[in-house]
């Protein structure tokens, strides 16, 4: 661990975030935790396991390997595959797992329908309410989602939608996104169809649109300590970033004014300088476009990354920081270094793509 970058996962802080989220959500409504992307890269087994204890009755994922990783883990909670799924081995083994899938069109129900099922299949008919990713007009879901109530071998468990505008300033989309789901409630309604579950909400519709908690919310981001957007920066202050990437420094010298650092001389030293080179760089998902726009704390010292970042390590200027040494460690993101959110503004992104880009090769330690 001393030599290597660590993303350090602070399960307490998860807990925290969980328990604030469902402060914003209503006893009788269940949680899906968001564990895509290896947990939003703090871990899919660590995050999914804790965030079982603190009361998550769900996980979604977005691949079958995550599904099944879930499942090998020993992960007995629900779990929704967010994705349809065209192999039919592949349907098989996630049905024996009791894996629910989704329903995106008529076509997605006669592939389920044509696997061996070994249990019944549980659906959620995805409802495409403006989004255009996936999924079925409102006019048309409750006619599939009838054909799935009625086929045997399939239970119909639940209708969805996902919103596109929710972390924004304009609510009139999410307003008319949430009118046009409740239309094929209804139609499924009308229908005679008993809907178990109803669920819309990401981390924005949890805290902007109460009225679309409906009976189960899928948080993500929030529950990594992270607002949805920047219009939502400080909307729930209470959530704290539950990573902070560190690496080790490798190598530390004084440099007189004029001499330049790492590829393309794209920065040169104005004065006598301290420089650590640090064991971490784009290939660990540090971002190589960061070269000249980003700090790192440094024993305490705000220090500036000077030079291109390369693949596997950056130089910082630790003149400022105190008696640096090979072996001390550098915090690339959390803790006393920057939040992900205001690296992410410096490029036009969003917190959400650092923590999720933490590569397999960055250890994971776990706190709390
Ligand atoms: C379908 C679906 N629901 C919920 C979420 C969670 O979103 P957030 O991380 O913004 O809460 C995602 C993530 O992108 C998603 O794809």
């Amino acid at each position: 661990m001393l030599e290597s970058p660590v993303a350090h996962v602070d399960l307490a802080v998860l807990d925290d975030n969980y328990r604030i989220v469902r402060e914003h959500v209503a006893p009788g409504v269940a949680t899906m935790a968001m564990v895509k992307a290896d947990g939003y890269g703090h871990g899919l087994e660590a995050v999914a396991k804790r965030l079982a204890a603190a009361g998550s009755e769900w996980f979604g994922v977005a691949s079958p390997g995550e599904a099944l990783a879930l499942r090998a883990a020993g992960v007995r909670s629900n779990v929704l595959l967010l994705s349809p799924i065209m192999d039919p081995g592949l349907i098989t083994r996630l049905c024996d797992l009791d894996v629910a899938l989704v329903a995106t069109d008529e076509a997605s129900v006669r592939r389920y329908l044509a696997a061996d099922l070994p249990q019944s299949l549980r659906l959620h008919v995805k409802v495409d309410t403006g989004m255009g990713r996936l999924g079925l007009p409102p006019a048309a879901a409750a006619g599939v989602a009838e054909a799935v109530a009625r086929a045997p071998g399939l239970e119909l468990e639940a209708l969805w939608t996902h919103f596109r505008d929710s972390d924004g300033p304009e609510r009139g989309t999410t307003v008319w996104q949430i009118e046009r789901f409740v239309e094929a409630l209804d139609a499924a309604a009308a229908r005679g169809l008993q809907v178990p579950l109803r669920h819309a909400c990401n981390s924005a519709g949890i805290l902007a649109y109460p009225e679309a908690h409906f009976d189960l919310v899928r948080p993500g981001i929030l529950l990594y300590g992270y607002a949805p957007s920047a219009e939502f920066a400080g909307a729930e202050p209470r959530v704290r970033p539950s990573m902070r990437l560190s690496a080790p420094v490798t190598f530390v010298k004084r440099v007189p004014a004029g001499t330049s650092v790492s590829y393309g001389q794209l920065w040169t030293s104005s004065a006598d300088t301290t420089l650590a080179t640090v064991r971490i760089g784009y290939a660990d998902g540090y971002p190589r476009m960061l070269t000249g726009k980003a700090w790192a704390s440094l024993n305490g010292a705000r220090c500036p990354i000077v030079g291109r970042v390369c693949m596997d390590q950056l130089i910082v200027d630790a003149s400022t920081a105190a008696g640096v040494e090979p072996g001390d460690r550098v915090t690339l993101w959390g803790g006393d270094g920057p939040s992900a959110d205001e690296l992410a503004s410096q490029l036009g992104t969003v917190a959400y793509e650092f923590i999720t880009r933490v590569m397999p090769r960055v250890e994971r330690e776990y706190l709390g």
